[in-house]
């Protein structure tokens, strides 16, 4: 993505996400032309304003957030949106949602997982377990705040295997692991 364009998306939404990584992250998705996302951890949809635009008119984005008033607190206007997003509220460690997810995506498989919800390791191991079986081989698995708190995403990202690759430029730190 244009750092120009990147630059007035981000100030255009509420986002927790640290400007120098955030872009990294969006460069690595944006390699692996993406068609559908799913994202763990919606807030107040900042970081799903970035994967909206990643993706093209018609293509599918899934937000899910444990936030009862999700849809009052969102920073911009999702129903309006060309590309199909589809907010799922509810615990993601749930059975029920991991279903909603399922029944969400059908016979398709996600490009990109995004996981931003609970930091506890149980939280994030929880959803890589739940939600990483709907990213296509290929596909990315991206995890923040890394080194937020006792680091507890950090821990689990290092148990992974195979091809991964973080970026620390803020005080977050974000990882990425390809499937
Ligand atoms: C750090 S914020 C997400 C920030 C957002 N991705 C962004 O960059 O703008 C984490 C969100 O995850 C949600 N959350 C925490 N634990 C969750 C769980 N177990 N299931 C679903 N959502 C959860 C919180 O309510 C909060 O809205």
């Amino acid at each position: 993505m244009d750092k120009g364009v990147f630059d007035a998306l981000f100030k255009s939404v509420r986002i927790s996400q640290g400007r120098e990584e955030f872009f990294w992250l969006v460069n690595e998705v944006e390699k692996i032309d993406p068609h559908i996302i799913i994202e763990i951890g919606v807030q107040y949809g900042g970081s799903l304003k970035f994967w909206e635009q990643l993706v093209k008119p018609g293509d599918l984005i899934i937000g899910l957030d444990n936030r009862l008033d999700l849809s009052k607190v969102m920073s911009w206007d999702y129903g309006r949106s060309d590309r199909n997003v589809v907010i799922v509220v509810g615990n993601s460690m749930a059975s029920e949602t991991v279903e909603k997810v399922r029944g969400t995506l059908g016979e398709r498989e996600a490009d990109f997982l995004f996981i931003d919800g609970g930091h506890s390791f149980k939280a994030v191991s929880s959803d890589f377990e739940n939600y990483s079986k709907f990213v296509r081989e290929g596909g990315l698995v991206a995890f923040h705040d890394l080194y937020l708190g006792a680091g507890y995403p950090k821990k689990f990202f290092d148990t992974l295997k195979g091809k991964k690759r973080e970026c620390h430029a803020d005080y977050y730190g974000v990882g990425v692991w390809w499937k």
